[in-house]
Formats: structure tokens, sequence, C-alpha cells
């Protein structure tokens, strides 16, 4: 008899995130398969995506976050495609589950894997390891704003992008970013605004960044401007354990930390809602490259990194840890998809991460 079932919502989407999806599955489905019967995961999938749109004019069902709302855990792959706008299909979906059901803290490990080259030449001698904490509920991607406030017309239009930030919202994400560096080896925060430029939300978030400090005189603190940090990323990444930033910024440098780790296609990421009032979502990073997509291509790595961070959430830390490892050891064997130098197809790594749990 199996103790525990966790219920996942697979939401896979467009373009490679049905190809990702369906190995971070496998993967998972090898696990439990292995475990004696100490914890199942029951999967039902969900069909949301850009071609759900074609067909219904929606992204998703009416009722769809009713659905979502009484599972363990979303398992997302990526949401756009040619076919629709993209702020259509991002809003629709992706953005909608993430606002709806309070994700408010998006975790985004940068990790350097064994046998993948990173472009920065340092990363062969250097142990580099840091966590992107994205603030994921307000900032630039509040969705305030209007178009066409003038009433001028085309050719005159005025938009306006309002970012929001509030007191609470700024303190719940760097208190969190804290608490995450205490438990890691170096315990440092570095925080990071353009508060010189966009004098308003960013002092208040620079504000309440000091203000949080002083309740954490046991790590390291540094403020830091999101330019120079794009520069520090390629120049002093070594310097770096967890990096808090809002909304639009940590979007930004996680794509960044990522290629510097070596592909989009390795970044895991988790939206978590950390009261646990709503079920939390893990997702690569990358979108649905439909560049490759439906060619057997797509680094799946991203995507079984995030399975292991939705171990994690269900308090499974030593399985995380055994897929973890289990991801090392087949990139250290050769085994890579082309984004990473490789000619191995995602059916590939697939096979030989679960050979290695
Ligand atoms: P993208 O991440 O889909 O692709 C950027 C580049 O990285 C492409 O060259 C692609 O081939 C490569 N890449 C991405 N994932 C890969 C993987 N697993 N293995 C190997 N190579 C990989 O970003 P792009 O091109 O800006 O956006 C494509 C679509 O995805 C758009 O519709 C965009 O809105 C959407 N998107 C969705 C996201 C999400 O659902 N979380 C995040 C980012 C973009
Ligand atoms: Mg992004």
């Amino acid at each position: 008899p199996t103790t525990r079932t966790f219920k996942i919502a697979a939401v896979p989407a467009d373009g490679v995130g049905t190809e990702v999806v369906a190995a971070g599955r496998a993967v998972l489905d090898a696990l439990a398969a292995g475990s004696g019967g100490a914890f199942a995961f029951d999967w039902t999938e969900f069909p949301w995506g850009c071609g759900y749109y074609e067909r219904t004019g929606r992204m998703m069902d009416e009722d769809g976050l009713e659905a979502l709302r009484e599972f363990d855990a979303i398992y997302f792959g990526a949401v756009g495609w040619p076919s629709v706008p993209d702020h259509t299909s991002l809003w629709g979906l992706r953005l909608k589950i993430c606002q709806n059901f309070d994700q408010w803290a998006n975790i985004r490990p940068v990790h350097f894997h064994p046998g993948i080259t990173s472009p920065l030449r340092k990363a062969d001698h250097t142990p580099l390891d840091w966590v992107v904490v994205r603030e994921n509920s307000e900032g630039e991607y509040a969705g305030l704003g209007g178009r066409n406030l003038s009433g001028r017309g085309p050719g005159n239009e005025v938009a306006l992008q309002t970012a929001l930030f509030t007191e609470r919202g700024c303190e719940r994400i760097i208190r969190f970013a804290f608490d995450l560096a205490r438990t890691r080896p170096r315990k440092k925060v570095s925080s990071v605004t353009k508060s010189n430029a966009q004098q308003y939300g960013m002092v208040l978030w620079d504000e309440t960044f000091v203000r949080v400090a002083a309740d954490y005189p046991d790590v390291e603190t540094e403020s830091v401007l999101v330019d120079a940090m794009s520069a520090k990323f390629v120049l002093k990444p070594e310097d770096l354990s967890v990096v808090v930033a809002s909304n639009l910024n940590a979007d930004i440098l996680s794509d960044l930390g990522s290629a510097l780790a070596g592909s989009l296609g390795l970044a895991a990421s988790a939206n978590l809602n950390p009261e646990r009032r709503f079920p939390s979502m893990f997702e690569p990073v990358h979108g649905s490259a439909p560049d490759i997509a439906g060619r057997g291509l797509a680094n799946p790595i991203g995507a079984i990194g995030s399975a292991a961070l939705m171990l994690d959430h269900f308090g499974l830390p030593d399985e995380a840890v055994r897929v973890n490892k289990a991801i090392e050891a087949t990139t250290a064997s050769g085994v890579l998809t082309p984004d990473v130098g490789g000619t191995a197809k995602t059916s590939d790594v697939v096979a030989s991460v679960i050979d290695h749990l």
C-alpha cells in the first residue's frame, strides 16, 4: 500500500512545454516506482494553452482555477505560440495562475552542471552557485495601466505601464530571501533595484530591505543597481548567494544566470505560495521554444530540476537530492542535448537520468 499520494496537475501547454513535462513526469514516476510504496504521484493533465485558445477563445477553462485548487502542486511546461499574441497567452494562463494563487515567491537557482561548458571561463575553476528570488505578485508585472489614454488614436497613442510596489509585498519577499540565505553555506543577500532612476517603488524596496536586514544580523547584505548586477553576474558571480529582485529585474537576471550556466534549458524554478493556502507551481524558466519544438531536441533538465524543487515542497528532500544527483551524473557522462553541445535527444537524457536514479 502506498503511504503518501501527491495529486499533481500537469499543464504542459505549448511547444517544448509538452516535451519537457512528459520528461519530468517519467522521472517522477520512475522515482515513485522505486520507492517501495512510500509515495506515489497521481497525475491529471490539462489541455490548456494556445491550441486550446484557438479552439475555444480561452487559454484555460472558465473554472480552471477552481479545478487546479484541489491539487497538491501544479507542474507547468511553457506557454506561448506564434499564433496567439504573447501577452494574451501569458496573462491568460501562467500569470493568471501565479497571481490568483498568490505564488508570490519565484525561486530560480543558478546551477552549474558537471560536463557542461559555461561561457564563463571562470566557471571551470571557481565553484559557482546562487539563487535568484523573484518577487512574483506585483512590481512591473502588476498589469496596471492602459493604452490610448489621450484618445488621440493611431500614430499618437499613449500607453502607461505602471509598476506596483507595496511595503507588504516588498517585505515578504525580502524576508523570504533572508530566511533562504540562512539555509545556505554563504549567508548573504544581494538586493537589486534601480532606485536611482525609479524614485518611488524602488526606494520603498530599498528602505524595506534595510529595515528587514536588521532582523538578520548574521546575514551579509548588499544593495546593487540592476545594471551593475548584470555586470556582476558575469564578472564576479562567486560573490553571490541569494539575489532578491523585483518581478521584471529578476526575470531578466535569471535568464542571464541560466545562460551563464550553459543554456536556458537547464534552469529550474518554483512559484511558491509559501503560506500553502494555494497550490504552488513548478516549471522550467524557459519558454515554449517554437524554433526547436516537436523535434525531440528540448533539454529537459530545467523541467526535471523543477520536479526536484516540487519534491522538496512535498517534504521529500532526500528524493530531491537523488534527482539532482541523477541529473549531475547524466551531464557528467556527456549525455547532452544540442543546446549544450551534445547530440542526445530529450528521451536519451530522460533515460539516463532514470538509469542514474
Ligand atoms: P524561449 O525560452 O522559448 O527560447 C529562447 C531560446 O532558448 C530559443 O533559442 C530556444 O530554442 C532555447 N531554448 C528554450 N528552452 C530550451 C530547452 N528546453 N532546450 C533547448 N533550448 C531551449 O524564449 P522565447 O523564444 O523568447 O519565447 C518563445 C515563447 O515562449 C513566447 O511565446 C514567449 O512568450 C513564451 N515564454 C513563456 C514562458 C513561460 O511559459 N514561463 C517564459 C518565457 C517565454
Ligand atoms: Mg523569463
